[in-house]
């Protein structure tokens, strides 16, 4: 989902930010935007699931191919070279990036990416404000203009000019810090700023009052009042974004893709670009779909997350660093082979470590072997396992691992009071039970799985100092039915299946 979801918004930014008119009312182009409305639809269905993504990215592309092409055609393009010189550049680093990204890396990428999303929406709005008869929003008449008046734009202009530089500048600031901390170049533990909800909400109503006040003042009093609108706006998105825990991150990315969406519609309306409304709406309303079942999946309340620093009240967590030395089994793959082909029923959890180590084609050579043994074996899939929406699935995909053996959380969470093993390979949050259990947790709320259900439990990670992203100790490594089998997964898995031949 995030390719087209990235994709889309820039390049329907970038081309009519260098238009030197506003729309054409051609009804070709109404159709040509039509139709490419209609790929974007087709291209959010096939990303809803793994074996269909492909064909969705590729109607992705021709629905952004027609819009850019429709848009350059059909406006009055001041410097085309320009144009083509900016999307051969911003294409050329768009695809090394891609090329080069680990898919680990992939949240703070998009992060990134949405963060210049926002700041082509300030940009795009400030190019209005300051030549609106580039983009035909200028009242005033050429003579009036010629004995020195000021351009004249209608209010309704420079409210959506407003709210596109508001959307636009808190999806970047917020976007900034989001990368900051995912990448782990900020601390992932909310940063508690007292007051901070009276602030919130105190800047929030500054901006719609000085969006107001924007659109009705005359041409000479309007430049202070879109400067403290902009500077306010950066300022929120920063606010809203430094309380928000480290666990709580998913949910603030696929909200801040819902920001960079709606920022790209207000311009749209700015521009009269039907094409930008229609993917700036997707995208926007996409994401906050997104992030109303990521926080249903996470048990936090959907306006705490509009609204900034949830899953932020108590200080705990968050060391990086289990806290004290306590007692643990360790064993070995030849120890967990030969109890894996006792068992009669395997569920596999997978998490992040999995996905560093790239330990998925042996998971399948594993659990095709204990099949073969008679052993029944399932995956469950935490919805924010990993480091971006669906990362497991698209890993057990890439390993060929049958779609019918993959269970989401709600599904196979009661099946592990039956189960004989609780196969964990590099998960730790999700599977945690201070989320249940710790009301001082930053992950407590969060469903995770009852691995402490099943009779046992292995839990692979590379050493007991580690902990999950939330930074928390886990009481699961010290369960009795535990067997802590500390390695690189891939290698452990390896191991496994030698010892399973
Ligand atoms: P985590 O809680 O991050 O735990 C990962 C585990 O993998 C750690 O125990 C780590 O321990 C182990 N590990 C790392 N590399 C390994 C390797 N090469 N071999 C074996 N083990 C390895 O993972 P999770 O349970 O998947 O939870 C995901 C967390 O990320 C949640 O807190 C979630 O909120 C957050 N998050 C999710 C997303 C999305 S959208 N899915 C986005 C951003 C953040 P060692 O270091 O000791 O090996």
């Amino acid at each position: 989902m995030h390719r087209l979801l990235l994709a889309a918004p820039f390049l329907a930014l970038a081309a009519p930010a260098h238009a030197a008119t506003g729309e054409a009312v051609n009804p070709w182009v109404a159709l040509a935007y039509l139709v490419a409305g209609v790929f974007f639809i087709l291209a959010l269905r096939g990303l809803s699931s793994p074996s269909t993504s492909r064909t969705g990215n590729r109607f992705g592309i021709i629905g952004m191919l027609i819009a850019v092409v429709t848009t350059l055609v059909t406006h009055d393009i001041a410097n085309i070279a320009e144009i083509g010189i900016a999307i051969f550049l911003g294409g050329i680093i768009g695809f090394t990036i891609a090329r080069r990204i680990a898919m680990t890396a992939m949240p703070e990428l998009v992060a990134g990416f949405h963060s210049l999303v926002g700041l082509a929406a300030v940009l795009v709005g400030w190019a209005a404000y300051l030549n609106p008869s580039a983009f035909g929003l200028n009242l005033t008449p050429d003579h009036q203009m010629m004995v020195g008046f000021l351009p004249m734009i209608s209010p309704i202009s420079k409210v959506e000019m407003g709210l596109g530089i508001a959307i636009g500048a808190i999806t970047f600031s917020g976007s900034v810090i989001a990368f900051a901390k995912l990448s782990g170049r900020m601390s992932g533990s909310p940063i508690l700023l007292p007051a901070r909800h009276v602030i919130n909400l105190g800047t929030l109503l500054a901006i719609v009052v000085l969006t107001g006040l924007f659109a009705l003042a005359g041409p000479k009093e309007t430049l202070p009042l879109i400067i403290a609108l902009t500077v306010l706006a950066f300022f929120i998105g920063f606010l809203l974004i430094i309380p928000i825990g480290g666990a709580d991150m998913p949910v603030v990315v696929s909200m801040l893709n819902s920001y960079s969406g709606w920022a790209a519609a207000a311009m749209g309306f700015t521009l009269g670009n039907t094409a930008m409304i229609i993917t700036g709406a997707l995208v926007g309303s996409s994401g906050a779909i997104l992030s109303y079942i990521m926080c249903r999946a996470m048990n936090r309340s959907f306006i705490s997350v509009i609204a900034g620093g949830f899953g932020a009240d108590d200080g705990g967590g968050g060391s990086g660093e289990a806290k004290e030395q306590r007692p643990y089994k360790q064993g070995s793959a030849a120890d967990a082979a030969f109890m894996l082909e006792q068992a009669e029923k395997v569920i596999i959890i997978p998490g992040y470590g999995m996905a560093v180590a790239q330990a998925q084609h042996a998971l399948r050579e594993m659990a095709d072997l204990l099949e073969e043994k008679g052993v029944e074996v399932k995956y469950a899939i935490h919805p924010v396992a990993g480091r971006m929406p669906g990362h497991m699935n698209v890993l057990l995909a890439e390993a060929s691992v049958p779609y019918e053996n993959v269970f989401e959380l709600e599904d196979i969470n009661s099946e592990f009071a039956q189960a004989d093993v609780a196969f964990i390979i590099g998960a730790n949050d999700v599977v945690n039970p201070a989320a249940k259990t710790d009301k001082s947790s930053p992950i407590y709320g969060m469903p995770v799985f009852d691995v402490d259900k099943a009779k046992q439990v292995f839990f692979i990670k590379r050493s007991m100092g580690g902990v999950g992203y939330a930074g928390v100790d886990n009481e699961v490594f010290y369960m009795d039915q535990t067997m802590m089998l500390l390695s690189d997964a891939k290698k452990m898995v390896e191991e496994i299946v030698k010892a399973l031949d």
